[in-house]
């Protein structure tokens, strides 16, 4: 059998960006896209918390937010069908998770396969999960980093796009390696956003190649 071969549009893309708190890569990747390095437009920021401090950025930057609590919908599939339903009314092209912490059912990854990107502060597959900036100090390791991924039903673990690695101090704590890992963060997912409209992603099985 043929492995399929998912090559990314060259095109103007749309855009949504799921938050669940902070809002720091949903920031970064905006001010890519305002300083005309991605060619893309954000058609919505989606939150599943009503108070997540990224919502108001959004807003302050007169961009269209939506929220969305699950807890109104009978399961999680009721959930996830009114979210298509409002990424397909704006015809958006690629889904930015951007420390969205609900996970997605594996329909959902299905239906938009290679089309929803995931950043992670960790070097995958190394230390999926959460908490993993602690995990890597805990562990010894001398190297940690980020890491830009499509994103399967199978949690952290879809193809790798992009990762960046950072040192692992001996004095570091979890705060002080998190602000390390978050700078390069924010540097790869404009990274990862930037060469998927310019048609350069070309994923095939587990492998991503950038043209
Ligand atoms: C980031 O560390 C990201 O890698 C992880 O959640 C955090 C979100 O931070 N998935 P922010 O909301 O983008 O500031």
């Amino acid at each position: 059998m043929r492995e399929e071969v998912f090559q990314s549009p060259k095109k103007k893309g749309k855009i949504a960006v799921f938050i669940s708190g902070r809002g720091s890569n949903f920031k970064a990747l905006h001010d890519s896209i305002l300083a005309g390095k991605i060619n893309c437009d954000v058609a919505l920021v989606f939150s599943n918390k009503e108070d997540a401090p990224g919502l108001k950025i959004a807003r302050d930057r007169n961009l269209e937010t939506l929220f969305l609590d699950a807890k109104a919908y009978s399961s999680r599939e009721e959930y996830e069908k009114e979210i298509i339903k409002e990424l397909k009314k704006r015809d958006v092209d690629l889904i930015c998770l951007a420390g969205y912490m609900k996970i997605l059912s594996p329909s959902f990854c299905r239906e938009f396969k290679n089309s929803i990107m995931n950043i992670h502060p960790a070097l995958l597959p190394s230390f999926p999960g959460l908490h993993v900036q602690k995990k890597a100090i805990d562990w010894g390791v001398r190297y940690s980093g980020a890491t830009v991924h499509f994103v399967t039903d199978d949690v952290d673990m879809g193809p790798i796009i992009l990762q960046a690695v950072v040192p692992v101090l001996q004095d570091d704590t979890e705060e002080t390696l998190s602000d390390r890992i978050l700078k390069e963060e924010h540097k790869i997912y404009s990274e990862a956003v930037k060469l998927y409209f310019e048609g350069k992603l070309e994923a095939k099985g587990r492998r991503v190649y950038i043209k």
